[in-house]
């Protein structure tokens, strides 16, 4: 996912619009850029690297004009280099955009605009977004019309914003965010609240298929049949805009150390249509759950609670797949969507086809301003704050804690959580992260890192290896404890490294068994336990609560022990290489 901004006042445009790349980085990282207007000319520049380095080496900040857009870039199509980098100026330089999104139909666009003479320098997508404008513009002689006949070539997702050499600044959306937000006698436009939340409050959420001019005389939003458009005005939440990493060295860190307050902040959230959506999930014939990465995980602990607690058969399925699997996705089926974001391709592609079978939707969300918020009939937010860390941790606690309540509210509470409990001994974990830092140690060097959990436990432990993966770069497994005898085994030797999610509930003695398989051939085996056993090369206690709720508090250290090999091996756990935050691509 790539970040666009843009502004259109009377500051410099430049500095406005690099810190708002800033914060939103986390979406997305390989390049950045910055056009300005200045005078009647275009200036554009960028490079690959992160804002500052490329701030620093192209003085990006230092370019004059008070009209601007920006970007950050996570390369979909062609290679990461500046030539890729947006933004993408027209032929004639009169137009520039920056694009968030994929246009998939940019291979015939650009073969019939190169048949008229244009030349292409990059091999993205989004150039020819710059061209075509151009085109329409010279042939209509309106930046009106010359979007309208732009818009209606264009096949794909996107959000893009133009910075034209009058003076006009245009943007448009389809099934890719784009916020505008009202300053003093400026304006603002962004995938994301938080490139303009130090600026203003007052946003207006554009919606599909919806464009905005904001020219000398002011702001016009139209639809793409070039309709007026009545926006809505709406106050961004506080809560959505702080990012500060405060005391904490990365954001990761901080994120995870939040879990202690985040649970509670989840479990205490208000629901509102509850009885309704309740009513929805318990009667509908076919339950599905689904999310991406960390929110499948999710996902595989809420189908899990339903069943055991709730006797609700629900399947979990892994978002980019329903479109492949067979499923009964029909008008007597619900799909709950969990996703931190909101905006994930996979999960709205997951949505669109459950709704056009005539299925209901239940979102699990941290934004309330997302697509799929809108997309979903009843939604159950996370309330856990911005997740700036591109590996999700306090938002997965806070979606386990969400399916804990559901499953307590649908099976009549014969299931009833006890968060503060479960809070509590998030805190101890937390105190102990020093023995954690410690053990991290020892997996510097491991060239395979396997986890293993049984039941309610195999989630978590895939859950732990996708940290791991995410943010140390080594190669880690998650797999069901008793299938190591089944093939895995041939793999253990003593560069692996075997951690073991094992609290001494009624998987414990199993899983223990397994420690012995790994030890008698040579693995090294880290205990995440609520008791010792001298199997452990090295143990990770936690602390003992209600038997069903290890699932959240397994997580933590998993989280830190993660975190702190990603350190040990020097890379930057909040921007992982090749990764970003939210793949609003399929
Ligand atoms: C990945 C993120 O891109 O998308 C993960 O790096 C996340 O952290 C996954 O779990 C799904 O994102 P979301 O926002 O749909 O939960």
């Amino acid at each position: 996912m790539c970040s666009i901004i843009g502004y259109r006042g009377s500051r410099p445009a430049a500095r406005i619009i690099v810190n708002g790349l800033r914060k939103m980085e986390y979406r997305g990282y390989d390049s950045v850029g910055v056009s300005t207007l200045y005078g009647d000319r275009i200036e554009t520049r960028k490079g690959v690297g992160k804002v500052a380095e490329v701030d620093k080496s192209l003085h990006l900040s230092a370019m004059s004009g008070t009209i601007g857009i920006g970007h950050t870039r996570w390369a979909t199509h062609g290679g990461v280099n500046s030539v890729n980098a947006h933004p993408h100026c027209s032929n004639s330089m009169k137009i520039s955009i920056v694009h968030n999104g994929i246009i998939e139909n940019y291979q015939s666009i650009r073969q019939q605009l190169r048949g008229e003479g244009y030349v292409f320098k990059s091999q993205t997508d989004s150039e020819v977004i710059a061209n075509l404008l151009q085109r329409n513009l010279e042939l209509t002689g309106s930046i009106r019309e010359s979007i309208l006949r732009t818009l209606s070539r264009l096949e794909g997702s996107y959000a893009f914003i133009a910075i034209f050499e009058s003076g006009t600044i245009a943007a448009a959306r389809y099934k890719e965010p784009l916020i505008i937000g009202l300053g003093q006698s400026a304006y603002y436009l962004s995938s994301d609240v938080l490139g303009f939340s130090d600026h203003t409050e007052d946003a207006i959420f554009l919606g599909d298929k919806e464009m905005v001019l904001i020219g000398p005389s002011g702001m016009e939003i139209l639809n793409f049949d070039g309709e007026p458009i009545q926006p809505t005005i709406t106050k961004i939440e506080h809560e959505l805009t702080t990012v500060q990493k405060g005391e904490f060295s990365h954001f990761t860190l901080k994120e995870i150390f939040e879990q202690k307050s985040t649970i509670l902040r989840t479990a205490e959230a208000p629901w509102y249509d509850s009885k309704k959506m309740l009513d929805r999930l318990s009667s509908c014939k076919n339950l599905y759950l689904t999310g991406s990465g960390t929110s499948y995980h999710a996902a595989q602990i809420g189908s899990y609670l339903l069943s055991k607690y709730a006797k609700k058969r629900a399947e979990p399925m892994i978002a980019s797949e329903v479109q492949f699997l067979p499923h009964f996705l029909d008008d007597e089926a619900v799909l709950i969507a969990i996703s931190q974001s909101g905006e994930s391709a996979d999960i709205l592609g997951a949505v669109n086809l459950a709704k056009e079978g005539g299925a209901e939707i239940v979102s699990v969300v941290n934004s309330p301003t997302s697509s799929l918020f809108r997309e979903s009939s009843y939604s159950i937010g996370l309330h856990c704050g911005p997740e700036i860390g591109v590996a999700a941790t306090k938002s997965f606690t806070s979606q386990l804690v969400a399916m804990y309540r559901l499953a307590s509210q649908l099976s009549g509470r014969k299931i009833d959580p006890d968060f503060k409990e479960v809070s509590a001994a998030v805190s101890k974990v937390l105190s102990n992260s020093a023995k954690i830092r410690e053990i991290a140690h020892d997996l510097e060097a491991v060239s395979d890192v396997y986890v293993l959990g049984r039941g309610i436990h195999f989630p978590i432990a895939l859950e732990g290896s996708l940290k791991i993966k995410e943010i140390s770069y080594i190669h880690a497994e998650g797999l069901p404890g008793g299938e190591l005898k089944h093939g895995p085994l041939a793999l253990m030797h003593k560069d692996v490294s075997v951690i073991l999610v094992n609290p001494d509930d009624c998987t414990h003695s199993d899983t223990l068994t397994g420690a012995h398989e790994i030890k008698a051939r040579g693995g090294k085996v880290i205990g995440i336990s609520n008791v010792y056993n001298d199997i452990y090369d090295s143990w990770i206690e936690i602390p003992t609560v209600h038997d069903a709720m290890f699932p959240i508090l397994e997580s933590v250290p998993l989280q830190l022990l993660a975190f702190y090999t990603s350190i040990q091996k020097k890379v930057d756990p909040d921007y992982p290489r090749n990764l970003a935050k939210c793949v609003t691509v399929r």
